[in-house]
């Protein structure tokens, strides 16, 4: 592979006058794949505490968990494997998540990842997409993320194959740490159908704790739902109830 000092040199020995600039620009391509693939390689963009704001884009793009188990920031080249995914679960999924039933087409999914590449732009929120095996079983992400309020509101889903081994928590792990870590937020907070078992025990076992009940939260699957509200806080002596 050519490296910096190669390139720096080549251009030096080869280029005169305006092909010193398009040497120079070069180089400057050359550094900004450099960063590019550095970025896509790594967990999180660089770090700098104490000055974290909403623009400042720190959000996940991409990490791997385990060899076999990898987050990547849902690009619009993945629509067609998330709608597939969907298809194949829908009657599982439509139970807990109210947009299963408006994702009809690959279309539909598509606008969902625009919708989330642009919110990723504006560091609102981020959907990640799950990679076990090299296949992909599920999506993670915040739905949103009050800066004002440092609080973000994530949500998950996995295919029933890849449940039941550990997937979710570990996911639920890497992005909770990125989330009062990189991103200094200071509460995160869930909102799990009253009657989804399952996932309270799941939020639970996070260390979660419930700090109130919303009735008549969601429309799902043509009735509403209550949800029992989850808060987690990044400093345990911090108190589980509402912000103030
Ligand atoms: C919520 C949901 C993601 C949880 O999936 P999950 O497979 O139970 O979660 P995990 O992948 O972390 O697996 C945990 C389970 O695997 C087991 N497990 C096996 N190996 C494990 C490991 N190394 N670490 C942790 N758990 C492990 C645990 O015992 C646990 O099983 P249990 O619940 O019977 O005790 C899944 O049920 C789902 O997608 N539900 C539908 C959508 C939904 O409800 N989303 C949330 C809306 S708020």
């Amino acid at each position: 592979m050519l490296s910096w000092e190669m390139l720096v040199a080549r251009v030096g020995d080869s280029h005169r006058g305006s092909d010193r600039v398009h040497g120079l620009r070069c180089c400057l391509s050359f550094v900004s794949i450099r960063v590019h693939r550095w970025r896509q390689t790594n967990v999180f963009f660089p770090s700098r505490p104490g000055s974290i704001s909403r623009d400042d884009r720190y959000l996940m793009l991409g990490h791997k968990i385990t060899p076999d188990l990898e987050l990547r920031l849902l690009q619009l080249a993945d629509a067609k494997t998330l709608f597939g995914v969907v298809e194949a679960n829908r009657a599982y999924l439509r139970e807990w998540l109210a947009w299963v039933d408006g994702t009809k087409k690959l279309r539909d999914a598509e606008k969902f990842i625009s919708a989330g590449l642009r919110e990723y732009a504006t560091a609102q929120a981020f959907s990640s997409g799950i990679w076990s095996a090299g296949r992909f079983v599920g999506v993670i992400g915040h739905n949103r993320i009050d800066w004002g309020n440092r609080m973000a509101n994530p949500g998950w889903w996995l295919i029933p194959e890849a449940q039941g081994r550990g997937i979710m928590t570990q996911c639920c792990k890497v992005v909770f740490a990125h989330a009062f870590n990189q991103l200094q937020l200071a509460r995160i907070c869930v909102g799990v159908a009253t009657g989804n078992l399952h996932g309270q025990t799941f939020v639970k076992k996070l260390g979660f704790t419930q700090i109130s009940t919303l009735r008549n939260a969601e429309r799902l699957n043509g009735r509403s739902v209550d949800h029992f509200i989850y808060s987690l806080t990044a400093d345990p002596s911090l108190p589980a109830s509402p912000l103030r």
